[in-house]
Order: structure tokens, then C-alpha cells, then sequence
């Protein structure tokens, strides 16, 4: 009986830990950030959630040096929203991590349509990105005018560093 009675206490316990209803969330085109989401949520304990797009992109899609592009088209456009293919539900999460990988200094556009498809009012939200070097940026402050009622707790880039070092800085965040 004693020994049940702490398993419960013990559990009870690491689930009001910091990252207790924490998932993170990611978009990754080439892999550089699937991998950063994935060592952190290990380290972290979280569940994980891929945002994945309805239209793969290709090698010429991510062509940054041809304005015709199509990673070129939707970051030239404020109103793109490329569809997601699967369901995403963030409601019975406290707090959203949500890495990305930059494009044109920005979060690309289907991390927006992620975004406007959830309710965020009372959720924490951090962003990580990974970038070629030009950092976060302001894209985490811009990605968090769209999600209503956020209480967006801010970001870095996290291209470089281990998943611990990652980790103490979210739990600094957090706090
Ligand atoms: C279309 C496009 C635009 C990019 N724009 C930037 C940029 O503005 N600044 C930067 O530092 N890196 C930029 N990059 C590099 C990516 O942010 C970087 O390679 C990232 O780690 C890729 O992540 P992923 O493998 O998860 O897709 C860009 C990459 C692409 C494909």
C-alpha cells in the first residue's frame, strides 16, 4: 500500500513539473529542425507534433535565389496559408514550443497557418528556430500577433548547442 500511495505522489509529482502539458510543435523542410524538436522533447519528456504540409516541398520549392520559387511565392505573400495535411490539436497542452527553420527572416507561411488554426488564450508559447545564421529574428514576436491571447514567453535560435542547453533555456523561460 505504502509503496503505491508514493508511486502516486511521485507521479503527481513530475506531472506538475515545468513541461507537465508541454508539446512541441515543428515544421522542418530539410531535416535541421525536425532533428533540434525531436532531441528537445526527448530531453524535455514532451510529446512531439510534426506540422506536415499537404504539398512536399521540393528542392526547387526551397530555391531561395529564384523569385519564382514557391517558398519565394508565400514569403512574398502575406495572405499565403499552404494547407497542412494532418489534424493538429493543441487544447489539452499549457505549453507550445514551436520550432521552424527561417526563410526570408520569417517563420515560413504554413507555421502561420498552424498557428490561426488553434485557440491559444491561457497557452505559454516559446519559438526555436534553426537558421543558415541570420537567428529568430523577429519572427516569433510576429507569429504570436496571430495567435489571440498567447502569453508568448519569446525565443532563440537553436541551430546550434545541445538539447540540455536548450532545455535550460525554455525552463528560464518558463519560470
Ligand atoms: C526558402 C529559404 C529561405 C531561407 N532564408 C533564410 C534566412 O533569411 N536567414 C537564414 O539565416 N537562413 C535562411 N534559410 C536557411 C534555413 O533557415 C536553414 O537551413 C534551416 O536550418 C533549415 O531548416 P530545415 O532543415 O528544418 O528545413 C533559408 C532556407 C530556405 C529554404
Amino acid at each position: 500500500m505504502k509503496k503505491i500511495i508514493l508511486a502516486f505522489l511521485f507521479g503527481g509529482l513530475m506531472l506538475s513539473g515545468i513541461f507537465a502539458k508541454t508539446a512541441v510543435v515543428y515544421f522542418s523542410a530539410t531535416g535541421t529542425t525536425e532533428k533540434m524538436a525531436k532531441a528537445l522533447a526527448a530531453e524535455i519528456n514532451a510529446d512531439v507534433i510534426e506540422i506536415q504540409p499537404e504539398h512536399k516541398y521540393t528542392k526547387a520549392d526551397l530555391n531561395w535565389r529564384d523569385k519564382k520559387s514557391l517558398s519565394s511565392i508565400e514569403c512574398n505573400d502575406a495572405n499565403s496559408r499552404p494547407a497542412i495535411a494532418n489534424k493538429i490539436d493543441i487544447s489539452s497542452y499549457d505549453t507550445i514550443i514551436l520550432c521552424y527553420p527561417i526563410w526570408w527572416a520569417y517563420a515560413p507561411k504554413i507555421v502561420y497557418t498552424f498557428v490561426e488554426s488553434q485557440k491559444w488564450e491561457g497557452k505559454k508559447l516559446v519559438t526555436l528556430c534553426t537558421s543558415g545564421g541570420s537567428g529568430l529574428g523577429r519572427s516569433g514576436t510576429d507569429l504570436a500577433k496571430f495567435a489571440k491571447g498567447v502569453d508568448f514567453k519569446g525565443g532563440k535560435d537553436c541551430t546550434r548547442g545541445k538539447a540540455a542547453e536548450h532545455k535550460n533555456y525554455v525552463e528560464g523561460l518558463l519560470k
